[in-house]
């Protein structure tokens, strides 16, 4: 295990397998289906001036918000340095090459979201994320995962510890008294525009 990290899928997205998963992400599913999932979104929050991906790999989803909004200002948490190279190559985009675990948040923006991203801490960790993100929001809180009412943790592409499901959204909603749910949506898999099969919360302080 990479010493530079604590946990096992910190080291795993940093390391030979988040440099593969960053080649091979070129968008299978093309833009169109990342636009009209923010756009299902954007119709509930209006017009964003900022937002911050954590865990944004090499920008895919990052790229389908400015195509809808052209003038929102943009940053990036990422852990693994190949990734971190394409994020450079997006005009004005400010990267963050770290673990979101040891991301101190020094401002804030409209909306902070993650998409496939929460499902690979480590489950006792979860919460420090949590607080991140929402420390880094001022208004919305988008979190687009893989829902499971109960915690629950499944292979991921052979591998073990490293895929966990759980009620992300609803632990938020109970942890911070001021987060209210705008609303939430399911994206299956036989779409016209698929999205991997994720769920997603929309949440406002
Ligand atoms: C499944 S990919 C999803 C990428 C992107 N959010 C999307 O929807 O296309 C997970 C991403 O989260 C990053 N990641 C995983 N754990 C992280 C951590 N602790 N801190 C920062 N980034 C992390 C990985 O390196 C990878 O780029």
């Amino acid at each position: 295990m990479n010493s530079e990290y604590n946990t096992e899928q910190e080291s795993f997205w940093a390391g030979d397998f988040g440099d593969e998963y960053s080649r091979r992400n070129v968008g299978i599913t093309g833009p169109a289906n990342k636009i009209i999932f923010f756009s299902n979104v954007l119709k509930h929050t209006g017009s964003l001036a900022s937002a911050i991906e954590f865990g944004a790999n090499i920008g895919l989803m990052l790229k389908a918000l400015r195509q809808l909004l052209p003038s929102v200002e943009l940053a990036a948490i990422e852990i693994n340095p190949t990734a971190t190279e394409q994020l450079a190559q997006i005009s004005g985009l400010e990267v963050h090459l770290s673990s979101i675990l040891d991301y101190t948040p020094k401002r804030t923006y409209d909306l902070a979201y993650t998409r496939g991203v929460l499902i690979h801490i480590a489950p006792d960790r979860l919460n420090d994320v949590y607080d991140r993100l929402y420390q880094s929001s001022r208004k919305y809180i988008l979190i687009a995962e893989y829902y499971n009412p109960v915690p629950i943790e499944v292979q991921y592409r052979g591998h073990t510890g490293k895929l966990f499901k759980r009620d992300f959204a609803g632990e938020m909603l109970d942890r911070y008294s001021d987060l209210t749910l705008v609303d939430y949506g399911f994206v299956y898999h036989r779409d016209p525009f698929p999205q991997d099969d994720i769920t997603w919360f929309l949440m406002v302080k």
